[in-house]
């Protein structure tokens, strides 16, 4: 017999469909009214609490939790989950006019004020101290709730306070590198202070990297990344240790990856959480923001080990912080909620449930718009609901890829440092260049760590990996000896984790794997080109490659080094190694993809805007096709599509902005 499928989130059943819910911004009378259109959505799992502080504390010596309570009972009336904030999202008016000293200090040494969110500075012992009390009463008083099903907190850790300079960092900073190098003379030949005479002689003297007036430290700057990224964590593990104290409820926080915010390092904090959630936002600055989308679901799953995750916040349709906010297209609500499903989302929640009247987010999105239920948002709600209950039997199943992207937070720190040969080499850039090649030609992409086995892959790719350990390059090198294929990009292996080149050649760590040897970088003028001899062009780059071993697969005809390679491809032990020596244009990098990705034994389409996707389980396989474009598109496959319930026998045709889920004949019980 078929085991039951493992639910993300004990206590709840199929696909979760949840929510952030403020009401304590409405008149309780609006409670009730809530609570039934909840019902009515299907909505089963509902996170409340999340900036409830002021509102349950109302003073340093007084909680009132009157009204929580209230809302807690109502929705476990409902039969309704909880996702319950801890509260500690941001601090009351309160604390900071008794505790000014909490407010985080820019670089520059400007104090923000407090009247938006977030504004502590995440060593603060002040604001440690007072956020483990209000999460030790919280707990207390909630803590086995039977409605409670996750502890969600704090929101977005580091989203706004990150990176803060205040004195009470700089000492903290200061601990964190003594136990980092236990020596000044270890940290002075990490940071190479030899150079413009920085060397320190005590402690005291270290600082955060604070404005400076010419160039910094890249050492200093990247271990002040480092450190930021373990302090915030530490706000998170603060309040963890309490709620396992006094709480056996799951605990876990909404991470923030991808698109922009680069400051935390969510390799480090996933072995944490007992779930990985993560937030995402269509971002319209990007060129195609849904594939941004796609790579935001492959980061979290990566997160997740590969295991479902929980998204935790989208938005129905606009949001509020973006230069235009826009909307969303009928049908593609639907199509981004299923996208993440397809990604290995066990559960899809909004920010929020209600659209507010009041403060900054007014104008965001809701399941609950301000025209209420007469209204296009609410009608796609209800048929994201459907869709979901329609395709519950997925839950528990896992996406099957046989390519591995390799994605670091510390690259992208290293990578954009200043003084580098062009400032146009962004790491997410590269990132999403590659990604985007790759969704192009419809490949799954699992998204993992440096370092990570890639023994189950077919394919590894690495974009412009210019931070890497000598052991994380090893392991590149290690999968292609065994008989992978890798691409590595330019600007790949040129330091190690101190930021210290590596000498000899570039690309340093990659050097033997590929079979290349370059002497000098010949970045590009900005806005410059550079054309190829098999017909495909370049941007950002050159760089004189000399190939020890390798084949030359194409040369630069024009640029700084005309008549030198620009790609390349190297025999590696049983396996093969490319190295692309330019930014490749989007059409011949996807062109080149397609192609070593086929070698390679990787499923290719050649539909674009058409995203497949294969969820696996004992249940059986499901195919996900989300039909991004204008026409629609038949694809070959037998069994049963869960979306509109209908048998498919040899083809299936999906409609123009159309998503479709087919549980497959072959594993049809
Ligand atoms: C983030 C926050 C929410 C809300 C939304 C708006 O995700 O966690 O509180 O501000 O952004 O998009």
């Amino acid at each position: 017999m078929a085991k039951e499928p493992q639910v993300l989130i004990p206590g709840t059943e199929g696909l979760v469909l949840g929510c952030d819910y403020n009401p304590e911004q409405w008149d309780p009378a609006v409670w009730e009214e809530d609570v039934r259109l909840m019902t009515e959505a299907g909505v089963s799992l509902v996170a409340i609490n999340v900036f409830g502080w002021a509102q349950i504390q109302p003073a340093a010596d007084r909680f009132d939790f009157s009204g929580l309570d209230r809302i807690i009972e109502l929705l476990h009336e409902a039969g309704i989950g909880i996702n319950l904030g801890t509260g500690t999202a941001s601090p009351p008016p309160w604390l900071s006019a008794r505790h000014p000293e909490i407010l985080p200090v820019s670089a520059d040494g400007l104090r923000a004020w407090p009247g938006g969110r977030q504004a502590y500075c995440p060593s603060s012992p002040v604001f440690r101290e007072a956020a483990a009390r209000l999460v030790t009463e919280v707990a207390t008083r909630y803590g086995s709730h039977p409605a409670v099903r996750l502890w969600h907190v704090s929101n977005e850790l580091g989203c706004h306070n990150a990176l803060c300079y205040c004195d009470v960092s700089a000492e903290a900073f200061r601990g964190w590198l003594r136990a980092k190098y236990e020596t000044l003379d270890a940290l002075n030949a990490a940071w190479g202070t030899a150079f413009w005479s920085q060397r320190y002689g005590a402690w005291e003297e270290i600082l955060p990297p604070r404005r400076t007036l010419s160039s910094g430290n890249p050492g200093q700057a990247l271990d002040f990344a480092r450190f930021s990224s373990d302090e915030v964590l530490e706000c998170f593990l603060v309040e963890e240790r309490i709620l396992r104290e006094l709480s056996t409820i799951p605990v876990t926080t909404n991470f923030m990856a991808t698109a922009h915010i680069r400051t935390q390092d969510y390799w480090q904090w996933a072995p944490h959480m007992d779930l990985i959630a993560n937030d995402h936002y269509l971002d319209h600055r990007l060129p195609v923001p849904h594939q941004e989308l796609a790579l935001a679901g492959d980061i979290t799953r990566g997160l997740a080990g590969g295991r479902p995750w929980l998204l935790m916040e989208q938005s129905t349709g606009a949001v509020n912080w973006q230069p235009r906010n826009l909307s969303k297209a009928p049908g593609e609500l639907l199509r981004n909620s299923l996208t993440h499903v397809a990604r290995g989302a066990d559960g899809i929640c909004f920010f929020q449930w209600r659209a507010s009247v009041q403060g900054t987010e007014k104008f965001h999105s809701a399941l609950l718009p301000h025209a209420g239920t007469e209204s296009r948002t609410w009608r796609e709600v209800l048929e994201l609901s459907r869709a979901l209950q329609s395709i519950k039997e997925v839950v528990g199943t896992e996406v099957v890829a046989d390519v591995a992207l390799i994605f670091s937070w510390e690259a992208w720190w290293a990578t954009d440092l200043d003084s580098h040969p062009s400032e146009d080499v962004r790491y997410l850039d590269q990132v999403h260049a590659l990604y985007r090649a790759l969704w192009e030609a419809g490949v799954t992409v699992d998204i993992v760590a440096p370092g990570a086995d890639l023994s189950g892959y077919r394919l590894a790719v690495v974009p412009s990996l210019y931070l890497v350990r000598d052991a994380e390059a090893a392991a590149v090198s290690a999968f292609v000896e065994a008989g992978g294929t890798a691409v590595v990009t330019f600007f790949s292996g040129i330091v190690d984790e101190n930021d210290r080149v590596r000498t000899g050649g570039y690309p340093g760590a990659f050097r033997d794997l590929l079979g290349v040897r370059a002497d000098e970088f010949f970045p590009l003028a900005a806005g410059g080109r550079v054309a190829l001899d098999d017909g495909s062009t370049g941007r950002l780059w050159t760089e004189s490659i000399e190939p020890t071993g390798s084949e030359v697969v194409a040369s630069f005809t024009d640029g700084p080094l005309p008549g030198r390679p620009a790609i390349t491809r190297n025999r590696f032990g049983g396996g093969t190694a490319w190295y692309l020596g330019t930014a490749l244009d989007g059409e011949h990098l996807r062109v080149l993809l397609t192609e070593i990705a086929a070698e390679a034994g990787v499923t290719v389409s050649t539909t674009p805007g058409v995203e497949r996707v294969l969820r696996r389980g004992e249940h059986g396989d499901f195919h996900f096709i989300i039909n991004h474009t204008a026409t629609d598109h038949t694809v070959a496959l037998d069994g049963y599509e869960l979306v509109t319930a209908q048998p498919v026998a040899e083809s299936l045709t999906i409609p123009a902005g159309a998503v479709r889920v087919v549980r497959a004949a072959e594993s049809e019980k």
